[in-house]
Order: C-alpha cells, then structure tokens, then sequence
C-alpha cells in the first residue's frame, strides 16, 4: 500500500525539497508546499529546512570536520531519491544561502550526494522573468556536481505576489498543472535511477 492508498509494488519515492529561501512569508516555501499538495501517487517530499544553519563554507571548517547541519543535510540528501529545489532569484541567480549549502553538499570531491541525483528545479520570484536566470545559475552548478537536472517543464512563478491567495495557495490551474508535470516526471527519474 503507498502513501497515497494505492496497492502496488512499487516502493515509495523520497523526494527532498530544498527551498532557497529562508524567510517565514516566503512564495518559495508556499510553492514548495503546493508541490507537496501535488505529488503523484507512490511519492512524497520531505523538506530541508535548515540552510540558515549551515555555516559559510570554509576550507579550514571542513578539515576539523563536517559540521552537524551539514551531515544532515548530505545524509538527507544521500538517502533521499531525488531532489527538488525551489529557489527564488537574487540579483540573477540563486540566493547565498543555497549556493553555500550546494557548496558543503559538492564535498568531498568525488564523493559528494549530488552525484547522480535525479533534481528538479522550481521557483517564484516577484520579478517578470520567474527565477528563470536563477534556474540557469543552478543548473551550471550542477554541471560540476555531476546532478542530472531535468530539462523541464520550466516552472518559473513569476509576479509571484499576484499568483497566491491569501492562504498562500497557487491560483492558476496551469501553474499548478506544471508543477504536477514537473513532479511526475521527477519521480520517474528517481525510479529509473533506483
Ligand atoms: C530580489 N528579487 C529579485 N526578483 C527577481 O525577479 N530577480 C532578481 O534578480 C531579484 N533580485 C533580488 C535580490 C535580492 C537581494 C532580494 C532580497 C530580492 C525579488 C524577489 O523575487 C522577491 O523578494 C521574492 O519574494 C523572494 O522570494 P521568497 O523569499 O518570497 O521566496
């Protein structure tokens, strides 16, 4: 029996969703919760909601040894079978903070969880262009850490101050309709990667 209540033999997916943001209103976050709303059937998310404590990454840091939120993050990371991050646009890329947790995660070189992990990209930003130069920023990053990023569906929410209710809920049936594209195609992925 899956999550969801149907009978099959597939295992349940574990998707982990990293949102770049970190502040308590954030349409990332709400847009990450719609994804967790919107998952298909056999599949849940869980989300990592620490960045704020994952210290700037440092050389010397690293060789007394990996601090604690940053074992988390990479055991999360490691036993999870794809990820999901949903990442707002700052100054045309992606906000410090996830640079810098993608940053521990790549470590050590050769070795690192995002090898290899099926990921998909999601995010809302207030501007007109929807994280769009943010996503790209990403999926360079993702060139060096050998993640194998699917090509689409873009979900790129932008004016994001207009597409969420009051509830902090997606109006648009299309937008919700990419996202669940999206998300069926991820766990796909992550099957075929299993
Ligand atoms: C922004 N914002 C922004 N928006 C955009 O579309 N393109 C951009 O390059 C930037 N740059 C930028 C830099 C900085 C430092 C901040 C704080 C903001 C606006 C951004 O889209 C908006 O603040 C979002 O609401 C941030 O996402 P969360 O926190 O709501 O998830």
């Amino acid at each position: 029996m899956t999550r969801n209540g149907d009978s099959n033999d597939m295992p349940e997916i574990t998707i982990l969703g990293i949102v770049g943001s970190i502040r308590d209103d954030s349409y990332n976050l709400a847009l990450m919760d719609e994804a967790k709303k919107l998952m298909p059937a056999g599949a849940h998310i869980e989300t990592f909601d620490r960045l704020d404590e994952i210290p700037p990454f440092d050389e010397d840091l690293e060789e007394q040894g990996y601090p604690e939120p940053v074992r988390a993050l990479n055991d999360a990371i490691a036993s999870a079978d794809a990820l999901l991050v949903v990442t707002p646009e700052y100054n045309y890329s992606m906000p410090g903070v996830l640079k810098n947790a993608l940053d521990w995660a790549s470590r050590p070189g050769g070795q690192s969880p995002l090898e290899g992990k099926p990921t998909g990209l999601m995010g809302a930003s207030q501007g007109m262009g929807g994280t769009a130069r943010a996503q790209l920023a990403l999926r360079d990053v993702f060139v060096y850490t050998k993640t194998p990023v699917l090509p689409g569906p873009e979900v790129l929410v932008a004016n994001a101050a207009e597409q969420f209710d009051e509830a902090g809920q997606l109006k648009s049936d299309e937008t919700k309709k990419f996202v669940g594209d999206l998300l069926e195609r991820l766990v796909e992925a992550a099957r075929e990667a299993a």
